[in-house]
């Protein structure tokens, strides 16, 4: 098993992360539909065949994700690098959110009764929040790390510009820099290479990518003229009342995507591989990639994905792929 290094830290996680947000009903952020014996199948085989590494958030399914995974690693605590992360709502109040001290502060402690232990191993801001001082941000998490709740400090979707604002202003109080950013990164989603993964290699940040198969365009099983299945992530999102769901489900299905995920599957074809292991090593062997957050609904999509941690891509399956998801040259 191959174990990275996160960052500037001496933590060692498995290329391959474990994402939760399939875990449990729907509700709260999260796709959810994974029932707890699937997913607690799923943890065990994950962790049977050595890997450690496990993301969720307050936020997924309304709380469940962290319930569930809480049940599943008892007896493997230890051994878990266990990420978790806050900003989302968690009620109604004007103090219910974001990246102030009274949030986090109660944050962190009710994903502590929800996972069933005193520590979480790498503790995540959601995202950036504009209405709070990033000082008061840092202050508190570093408070947390000096209390023993929390091991290590990681943030999600921040600007190139918010990461180095952070480092600094952890500097500024004598706190805890962070060790990790978790982006969205995919043959279909390339935006962090420009200014992004730069500034996390410059100033200390591993990472930990999401969405590496675009949701499950990548896999190939979305096909042009024909309805999605009806269980699948696009399938529920264009059945969903949320009019922003069903956007969400349209531009996953955009031509450019669609056409991304057919050179996807003839590289696949090509190697005697599957669209969903090139696609995952793709994401896998690029530069400034720490480890990769895969999503599985069930035990034989996770043995499907984790052909892609094993899959070594030629130079020439590596240009073409560079090739058919390039952005428009800027100028
Ligand atoms: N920080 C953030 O803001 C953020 C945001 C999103 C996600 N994440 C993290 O990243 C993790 C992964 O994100 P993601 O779920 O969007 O990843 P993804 O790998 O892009 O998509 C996962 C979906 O792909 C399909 N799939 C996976 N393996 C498959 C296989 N072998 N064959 C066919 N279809 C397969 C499944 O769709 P069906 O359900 O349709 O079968 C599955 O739900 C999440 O669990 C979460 O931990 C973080």
């Amino acid at each position: 098993m191959e174990y990275a290094r996160l960052g500037n830290s001496g933590l060692k996680v498995s290329r391959a992360c474990l994402g939760t947000m399939n875990f449990g009903p729907p509700g709260g952020v999260g796709v959810g539909s994974c029932d707890e014996a699937e997913a607690r199948r799923i943890v065990d085989a994950f962790t049977g065949s050595g890997h450690n590494f496990i993301d969720t958030a307050d936020a997924y399914t309304g709380g469940q994700s962290e319930h569930i995974i809480g049940r599943a690693i008892k007896g493997q605590r230890e051994t878990v690098v266990l990420a978790t992360k806050a900003f989302l709502p968690q009620g109604s109040g004007a103090n219910e959110r974001g990246l102030s001290r009274v949030h986090l502060t109660r944050a962190l402690e009710a994903s502590l009764r929800r996972l069933g232990t005193d520590y979480i191993d790498l503790y995540q801001c959601h995202q950036w929040d504009p209405d709070t001082p990033i000082e008061e941000t840092m202050a508190t998490l570093d408070g947390f790390v000096r209390s023993g709740k929390v091991r290590y400090i990681g943030c999600s979707n921040f600007t190139a510009t918010q990461i180095v604002e952070a480092q600094w202003a952890a500097a500024r109080v004598g706190g805890t820099p962070f060790i990790s950013l978790q982006p969205q990164y995919s043959l279909l989603v390339r935006s962090i290479e420009e200014e992004i993964l730069p500034a996390c290699e410059r100033h200390g940040l591993g990472t930990l990518v999401w969405s590496p198969l675009g949701g499950g365009i990548l896999t190939g099983r979305y096909a042009r003229g024909t309805a999605p299945e009806t269980y699948s992530r696009v399938g529920r999102l264009l059945a969903s009342s949320s009019p922003l769901a069903r956007a969400w489900a349209q531009d996953l299905l955009a031509e450019r995507n669609l056409y991304i995920a057919d050179e996807v599957a003839e590289i696949a074809t090509a190697l005697g591989s599957t669209s969903v292991a090139v696609a995952l090593a793709w994401v896998r062997q690029r530069r400034g990639v720490t480890s990769v957050a895969i999503g599985p609904r069930t035990v034989n999509q996770l043995t499907g994905n984790l052909v892609g941690f094993t899959l070594d891509l030629p130079a020439e399956a590596v240009a073409r792929l560079d090739d058919a998801s390039s952005a428009a040259p800027r100028h």
